[in-house]
């Protein structure tokens, strides 16, 4: 059973012993004329809250039912249990009574998702996550619908999976369990699976947010690297930091380590070991590494994608990996997830995990929480949050939650 099942079971285990939901509370029915599979939460509610996918944990859903007291559906029908929804059935779904939405990263949400969603008379929608490309932000905001993300809680999680991609690929982790695996270890050898040290290496990063940040920490303390970065804003913030830790280690009697903003993306891929993109996806990063910028690296650096698929021309990395043993890549988005690109997954140079950053237990509850929140507090007229800090929402004790949307992305322009 996988950790999610696992998660789950004891989270309807929960419910249905009475800690969190009554068990009354659970019963399936058929949705409007189709035949959508959704499990019901407080059917009695006023409003109606409907989620496209399970979520783990109880506190989203007490949110939902018992700060917010709307009857909560979620779409639990198991033709599309493990993929994406399809706006068909999304629209299904909202029927023609419907306040808000949580749905998920993978959804078409533009506007004939919010378009339906206005007709039922709805006014807000969560994405379960806090990159919102997935989302036409202007088509919500035409329709006066509100839109949510859940940053704060993905940083260190996103950051941590980043760092795990880095090392397997640098030291060859995957290819050398399969080998272990398919019997082929015959004995200890001086040329078995050599990779690349990290140590007092080049650490570059695109996009130096609060992921790239958080990575840039593990890896620079971690390992001793100097640290170079494309943003559009200077960081002073990180590079206060990376100063310090630098005068730390000198202070040790050890060599410190460099900080430094460059002014192209270029100036990153050339002097770089590794290179880690972090920026959101927009027109500026569609294709940002393309053949041309591949070509600009060195040989045997490691490419690293946590951001978003399309940040990467996936074609050109194929080529690229094909043609440069040396080269290593550790992925977690593709660019037409869930698919991968011809000859990627033949590639042994190649680290590749399912979209899994942001999968830790806590991250993925706290993700439910902020969703929920920013649906249950919009509903109620709060207003935004305004601080960073969303453990008083994720760890906090439930009944002194702040009555604030946690994040609203285009907040100013909705009318209430
Ligand atoms: N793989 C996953 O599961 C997962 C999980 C969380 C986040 N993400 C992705 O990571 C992205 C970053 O998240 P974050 O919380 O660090 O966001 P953030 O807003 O804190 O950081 C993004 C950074 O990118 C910079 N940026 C924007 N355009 C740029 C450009 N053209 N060139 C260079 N830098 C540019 C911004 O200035 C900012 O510093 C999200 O937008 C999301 O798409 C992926």
């Amino acid at each position: 059973m996988s950790i999610f099942a696992a998660l789950q079971v004891a989270t309807r285990g929960a419910r249905q012993s009475g800690a969190s939901v009554p068990a009354t509370w659970y019963a399936r029915r058929a949705y409007s004329s189709s035949t959508l599979g959704v499990e019901v939460f407080n059917p009695s509610g006023e409003k109606r809250v409907v989620v496209t996918k399970m979520l783990p944990g109880t506190r989203w859903l007490d949110i939902l039912t018992k700060k917010l007291g709307a009857r909560v559906e979620v779409l639990t029908d198991e033709r599309f249990a493990p993929t994406i929804v399809p706006n068909s059935a999304i629209v299904d779904l909202i029927g023609d009574q419907c306040d808000g939405v949580l749905g998920q990263l993978t959804e078409d949400w533009s506007a004939e998702t919010f378009n339906a969603l206005k007709s039922a008379g709805g006014v807000v929608y969560s994405n379960y996550a806090v990159g919102y490309n997935n989302v036409n932000v202007d088509d919500a905001t035409a329709v006066n619908i509100a839109v949510g993300n859940t940053p704060g809680v993905l940083t260190e999680t996103t950051a941590e999976i980043t760092a795990a991609l880095t090392l397997a690929a640098a030291r060859r982790v995957v290819e050398a369990d399969e080998f272990m695996r398919a019997g082929k270890y015959l004995g200890w050898l001086p040329d078995l699976f050599v990779g690349k040290l990290l140590q007092r290496g080049t650490l570059g990063l695109i996009g130096a947010g609060r992921i790239g940040s958080a990575y840039a920490k593990m890896m620079v303390e971690g390992h001793y690297m100097d640290l170079v970065y494309f943003d559009k804003f200077q960081n002073t913030k990180l590079e206060d930091y990376m100063k310090g830790y630098s005068d730390f280690l000198q202070s040790q009697g050890e060599k410190g380590i460099t900080c430094t903003r460059v002014d192209t993306v270029e100036e990153v891929l050339s002097v770089s070991d590794v290179v880690s993109l972090h920026p959101l996806l927009d027109k500026t990063t569609h294709h940002l590494i393309n053949e041309e910028r591949l070509g600009v690296m060195k040989e045997d650096a490691i490419l690293v994608n946590a951001a978003r698929g399309p940040v990467v021309d996936e074609v050109a990395l194929v080529a690229h990996l094909q043609a440069n043993p040396n080269f290593r890549c550790g992925l977690d988005v593709f660019e037409d997830e869930p698919l991968m690109k011809p000859g990627l997954a033949e590639c042994k140079n190649a680290t590749i995990v399912p979209h899994i950053a942001s999968a830790s237990l806590w991250t993925r509850g706290g993700m439910a929480t902020l969703a929920a929140q920013n649906i249950s507090s919009f509903l109620q007229g709060h207003p935004g949050y305004d601080s960073p800090d969303m453990i008083p929402f994720v760890d906090g004790d439930f009944d002194s939650m702040p009555e604030a949307c946690p994040s609203i992305v285009n907040m100013d322009q909705i009318t209430r």
